[in-house]
């Protein structure tokens, strides 16, 4: 059977709108992933389990729901960044109150350079983003340098529905790459994700 596309190439996402949301149509994109994906979100937030005072790294968080979940934990800063203007801007919104009291920052950056400091967070996240990754082992790089010793690194996918799943290969070269970079690599299958945690 063909591929759907390459991932984990050094091209753009491409005309995806869900890929890389820009403009109008980005924004439409941006308000169905709010919705549909909010599930997911739910779900990955609970995994979590998230202590207070932890600073928290989300990356590509799309239109914010998962930061606005992780922002009610008191003591929790968390900071966003997507590659997508649209999505910042959809984020913000979200989150506005959140922002406006310091726990919570958003800018434009990509997995493969998020700009935060070395050794700055406990926790680093991404939900349904890892198959536009430029590349796999340069983006799980720069999780494994923004994270304290002891730090979580948890990325996840979408299981349902199947034609938004990863084949068995992708998700095998996922977990391959995690463990190359962390030691050791958990796979864990929710209702909605597959989740791949590592600690550093
Ligand atoms: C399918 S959406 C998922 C959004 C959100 N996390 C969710 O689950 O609803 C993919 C997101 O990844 C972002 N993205 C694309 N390329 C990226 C990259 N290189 N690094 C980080 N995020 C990226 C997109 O801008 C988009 O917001």
């Amino acid at each position: 059977m063909a591929r759907r596309r390459e991932l984990w190439t050094e091209s753009e996402p491409g005309a995806n709108p869900f890929a890389l949301p820009r403009g109008l149509i980005g924004h439409l994109a941006g308000w169905i992933m709010a919705r549909a994906n909010r599930a997911q979100n739910t779900e990955v937030a609970g995994f979590l389990g998230i202590g207070d005072e932890e600073d928290v790294l989300e990356v590509g968080h799309g239109p914010g729901v998962l930061i606005e979940l992780l922002a009610r934990h008191r003591g929790v800063t968390v900071t966003g960044v997507d590659p997508s203007s649209e999505m910042v801007r959809m984020a913000l919104r979200r989150n506005a109150e959140a922002a406006r009291a310091g726990r919570v920052r958003v800018r434009r950056a990509g997995a493969q350079a998020t700009g935060c400091e070395d050794a700055s967070m406990d926790l680093v996240v991404s939900v349904n983003t890892v198959a536009m990754w430029p590349s796999l082992d340069d983006c799980l790089a720069e999780f494994h340098r923004v994270l304290r010793p002891g730090g979580r690194s948890v990325i996840t996918w979408h299981r349902r529905p199947a034609r938004f799943a990863l084949t068995v290969e992708e998700l095998s070269t996922v977990e391959e790459a995690v463990r190359k970079r962390f030691g050791a690599a958990e796979r864990h299958e929710l209702p909605s994700s597959v989740v791949f945690g590592a600690t550093k």
